[in-house]
């Protein structure tokens, strides 16, 4: 299973929407796809058909996950629609927020995830983690965990500052967790009469080259009319250049997964379903430190 997150610590910038219609793209390609919610605003199950009920505490999720012993698997449930029927959603759940804190008690914990997705390495073929707008430990989780990091930029004037702050986290995890993270940056919400949209792109493109998508997303109405119905933009607005440009993106970001040598058989998987006190291979990874 290959790992895309899609991270920015700045809110607004379209992580979510191209979270699901990335996700939702590369399962209506026939990929079998599982995208994991890590915002405790919990949005992206919304996006995909699922309804409030579901997303409160109704069943194991992204929390259960990464904080105790529930596989990836028992978390995972279906996307609704037409089209999506390779796709399924781990909900943020009610508690996502308190999992910062718990984490840190934790030894190994920024790999939490990681162990929980080798895991269940043979159930897809992708993983899509919805970040935080935060650099805490759920975005260091999914960046240590992943393949490639998507960052939507939103270009206007402060976006810039930002990155470099994103970017430097980055270079962290590759030293001292995973050295082959690619990136790219997904200019998003782009408004082609904009002026200062034009330049920052360009400023964008000048410094970080090929790190930038040649994919841009415009603003599209038919983001939002997807959204309102419960729908990633390409099932829903097939023919909108929104859902093109995401179709695009999920074939780049596809085409970079398939480039990648194949992982290194894990020492062990499922070391998360043994019990601590077993003495099993990876057990000391869910001792909980002394308060
Ligand atoms: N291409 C787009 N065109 C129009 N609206 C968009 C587009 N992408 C995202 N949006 C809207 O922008 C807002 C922020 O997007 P969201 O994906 O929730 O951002 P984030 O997850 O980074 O906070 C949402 O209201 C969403 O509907
Ligand atoms: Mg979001």
């Amino acid at each position: 299973m290959r790992v895309v997150a899609v991270a920015n610590q700045k809110g607004g910038v379209a992580k979510t929407t191209t979270c699901a219609a990335v996700a939702a793209s590369l399962a209506q390609d026939g990929r079998r796809v599982v995208t994991i919610d890590l915002d405790p605003q919990a949005n992206l199950g919304l996006g995909l058909g699922l309804d409030e009920a579901e997303l409160d505490g109704a069943g194991p999720s992204a929390y259960e996950v990464l904080t105790g012993r529930t596989p990836l698997a028992l978390a995972a449930r279906p996307a609704r629609g037409a089209g999506l029927e390779r796709l399924s959603v781990v909900t943020a759940g009610p508690r996502l927020a308190q999992a910062e804190g718990e984490l840190f008690g934790q030894i190994g914990f920024d790999e939490a995830l990681k162990r929980k997705l080798r895991a269940a390495a043979a159930t897809w073929d992708v993983a899509v983690i919805d970040c935080p707008p935060s650099l805490g430990p759920l975005t260091i989780n999914a960046l240590s965990a992943a393949d490639l990091v998507l960052v939507p930029v939103q270009c206007e004037f402060f976006s810039a500052r930002g990155v470099v702050k994103l970017l430097d986290v980055v270079e962290l995890v590759r030293e001292r967790r995973n050295p082959d993270l690619a990136i790219r940056l997904v200019p998003t919400l782009f408004d082609q009469r904009n002026g200062i949209c034009r330049a920052v792109l360009e400023q964008l493109r000048a410094e970080l080259g090929a790190d930038v998508s040649e994919v841009i997303v415009g603003v599209d109405t038919k983001v939002r009319e997807a959204q309102a119905r419960g729908r990633p933009v390409t099932a829903d607005a097939p023919g909108s250049r929104a859902a093109k440009a995401y179709r695009d993106l999920a074939r780049e970001v596809w085409s970079i997964l398939s480039a990648r040598a194949a992982p290194a058989a894990p020492a062990s998987t499922g070391t998360d379903e043994l019990p601590a006190s077993g003495g099993g291979a990876g057990g000391g990874d869910r001792v909980q430190q002394a308060a």
